[in-house]
């Protein structure tokens, strides 16, 4: 009898750990559309015009029945910075107490680049914003923090499981010269230079029937849209998102709907989306591979799939998609189960010190962390999007000129130099003070545990074999502690601190190694500390926060232009018609219009549209059929006068095939900022235009 209880117990116990407490969320976090550089390119004239798509935070919380919880947020964004998560908490914290801390709130950027930048604190990431953007800072902490509150309050009982597929034309490596500087012994264990695994949480009711949503993590830079692009867009992955969530939102609006589909950064540091490979721009020749260089300055860039960034994004976009819609569809993988833990630490990385095996030497030598720097490598820009000046990536020898301008700056100490080994420091941006600090030296590192399921927080971009060595260094003690665990590495958590190379990657001094910013044992060090946080974790002891990352509120410089009033011709106010549709189109045609418009920057239409296409339906009413942040629309605004503050916009859609045939407007609201103060609501409509099927057009047309 007392056997049969205990099994029973056992029984009920395995039974109860496999029942999580699951909510998902999603926010707008679509900050200013115009007038803002975009961050990633480090490009001081890809300012925004418009938006392409809109950019969304999405969250899963997890709850284990000791009311043990955990956050995940994946963000259409460059990265994730300290202070963004800083605040994020906070405005949680008012919520809801002690809930929500560093601790168990992990926050990833997909790594777009084409949303706005200046949200850092750090000088080399604010340069080309001219500096801090409140703009943009407060649309992200509003909408991050959005979409966690939702999740919050769609807590339900559920399932969790974990699945995986390979997706094989999706990625490429950028820097494979770097890649083959690794230790043979260790690419025999692979068989491509770039991680080809997509791995998936998919999240299930408790009867595992319905799909509550799904996280995906797949390893490629959110890069198809180039450095010329200047629309809002959340990139290859951002669009995967969409159509995912289309899949299983069907009847709902882009960004609607209760299913959540996340494609989220992993190990992506040398991973680029263009597939075809970097070729010189104008004849098409192969780039020298160490230093992406061309005859006659000409620019090397890698593109495709497609024949432009459009067809190129969503191209790279749907094969993401597909992969993932596939690991929904057979429901297959593990279920995940067991109890949650999560571990986190603030480190000092100058600071850092330990001791490892020099294979070159045969023989242990000690290392480092450096005050961060950027190498010369870093200013040449990738084969993603080359840099301005004529610098060279593979660079391991410095410059009189450029020495003089980087001491101007700040300059490195002789340790400095030594520290940073093959690394030709460009800018000291460890010593760099003035007007603040130009990069981070605390860094914080987390690990969440779902049962045996690990994910670690990755504070920068993680080369390919970084991230298998990490990986492999965390399997190698689990091991020695007799544990087994699945293992997810989350790209750009919590803060932004450059790139992470292996050492021998770092040697060669493409752009990621010259932007790996403490030095040549950057990677060794986050795998001592990485380790030491799970031995922690898993003896359930308590781990030392660390310090506190510095605050530079209060230095914060910003040079954007404020919108300080828009203006309208007489006669034709704001959101008058200027260029009226066609009377009518067929599917695949492009609608344009344009109207008269105040700055999209007065308002960012936070979960609504600048733009809604309408279909006029049977009772009269007008039924919403796309919206700004569909795929098929674009909008660009264009300054008309400066002085007299006026401004126009031009919408666009491609009808898609799917468009029912009827009557069509396209209706604009905006809000524009009055010449004696005030913000103000306006809208306007089109005329109306048909959508014929095509046989009656082309009757008509006779
Ligand atoms: C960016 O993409 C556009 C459109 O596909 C192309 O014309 C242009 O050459 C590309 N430029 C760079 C620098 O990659
Ligand atoms: C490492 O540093 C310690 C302390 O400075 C020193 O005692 C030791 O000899 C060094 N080890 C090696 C292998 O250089």
């Amino acid at each position: 009898m007392g056997r049969i209880f205990i099994i029973l117990l056992a029984f009920l116990l395995i039974k109860s750990l496999s029942a999580y407490n699951i909510g998902l969320g999603r926010a707008d976090i679509t900050g200013p559309s115009v007038e803002i550089a975009f961050m990633g390119y480090a490009q001081l004239n890809q300012r925004g015009q418009g938006i392409h798509t809109r950019l969304y935070a999405r969250t899963f919380i997890v709850e284990d029945e000791r009311q043990n919880r955990i956050v995940f947020v994946s963000v259409d964004a460059g990265m994730i910075t300290h202070v963004v998560k800083r605040n994020v908490i906070r405005e949680l914290q008012k919520k809801f107490g002690a809930t929500y801390r560093f601790d168990n709130v992990m926050i990833s950027g997909t790594h777009t680049h084409s949303g706005p930048a200046g949200f850092h604190q750090f000088v080399l990431y604010d340069l080309t914003a001219m500096g801090f953007v409140e703009e943009t800072f407060y649309a992200m902490v509003r909408g991050i923090t959005q979409s966690i509150i939702n999740a919050h309050n769609n807590m339900v009982e559920g399932r969790i499981f974990l699945s995986e597929t390979e997706i094989f034309d999706a990625n490429i490596n950028r820097s494979p010269l770097a890649y083959e500087n690794n230790p043979d012994e260790e690419k025999a264990q692979y068989r491509d230079n770039v991680d080809k695994t997509l791995f998936q949480l998919r999240f299930m009711d408790k009867q595992n029937k319905k799909i509550l949503g799904a996280f995906n993590w797949f390893a490629v830079h959110a890069t198809s849209m180039n450095n010329t692009n200047k629309f809002i867009s959340s990139d290859n992955v951002g669009y995967a998102s969409m159509l995912l969530e289309k899949e299983y939102n069907y009847d709902s609006m882009v960004g609607k709907g209760s299913f959540v589909g996340a494609f989220c950064s992993a190990n992506l540091g040398d991973v680029s989306p263009n597939i075809m490979g970097p070729k010189c721009l104008s004849t098409g020749l192969p780039c020298d591979p160490l230093t992406s260089k061309c005859p006659n300055k000409d620019v090397c860039v890698a593109s495709g799939p497609g024949r432009n960034i459009y067809e190129s994004t969503r191209i790279i976009g749907s094969r993401i998609y597909k992969g993932a819609s596939k690991l929904l569809q057979v429901k297959g993988g593990r279920e995940v189960t067991g109890p949650l833990s999560f571990v986190h630490q603030f480190i000092d990385m100058p600071k850092q010190t330990g001791v490892y095996f020099n294979p070159k030497l045969r023989g242990l030598q000690n290392y480092t962390g450096c005050y961060p720097a950027m190498g010369y490598s870093f200013a040449a820009g990738t084969t993603d999007g080359p840099g301005a000046f004529d610098f060279a990536q593979g660079t391991t020898s410095e410059n009189a000129f450029w020495n003089a301008v980087r001491d101007f700056i700040a300059e490195p100490s002789i340790q400095d130099i030594a520290c940073h080994g093959s690394k030709p420091i460009l800018i000291a941006t460890g010593r760099a003070v003035y007007p603040y600090l130009w990069q981070p030296s605390v860094v914080p590192l987390q690990i969440f545990a779902i049962g045996d399921l690990l994910m670690f927080g990755l504070p920068g971009e993680f080369t390919t074999m970084a991230g298998r060595r990490l990986k492999n260094e965390i399997q190698l003690f689990a091991k020695s502690r007799s544990y087994e665990f699945n293992t997810i590495l989350c790209g750009l958590s919590n803060i932004y601190t450059s790139y992470i190379t292996t050492p021998e990657e770092y040697e060669i001094q493409r752009y990621e190694g010259a932007s790996t910013i403490f030095g040549p044992h950057t990677l060794t060090i986050y795998i001592n500390r990485f380790i030491k946080l799970l031995d922690a974790m898993l003896r359930g002891a308590a781990v030392d926060p660390g310090p506190m990352p510095i605050d530079q509120d209060s230095k914060q410089i910003s040079l954007v232009t404020k919108v300080y009033y828009d203006g309208h011709a007489i006669g034709s106010g704001f959101g008058y018609v200027v260029t009226q549709p066609k009377k009518s189109y067929r599917r695949g045609q492009i609608v344009t219009c344009k109207f008269v418009a105040g700055n999209p920057r007065n308002n960012f239409m936070t979960d609504s549209s600048y733009f809604f296409v309408e279909r006029l339906v049977s009772n009269g009413e007008w039924q919403m059929v796309a919206t700004d942040a569909d795929w098929e629309t674009k909008f660009k605004w264009t300054r008309l006068s400066m002085i007299l503050g006026r401004s126009e916009i031009e919408f666009m859609w491609e009808i898609p095939e799917s468009t029912p045939s009827g009557e069509y407007r396209v209706r604009h609201q905006g809000y524009y900022q009055y010449i004696l103060g005030g913000v103000y609501y306006y809208q306007g409509s089109t005329e109306h235009f048909n959508i014929f099927d095509d046989n009656n057009l082309r009757r008509r047309n006779l």
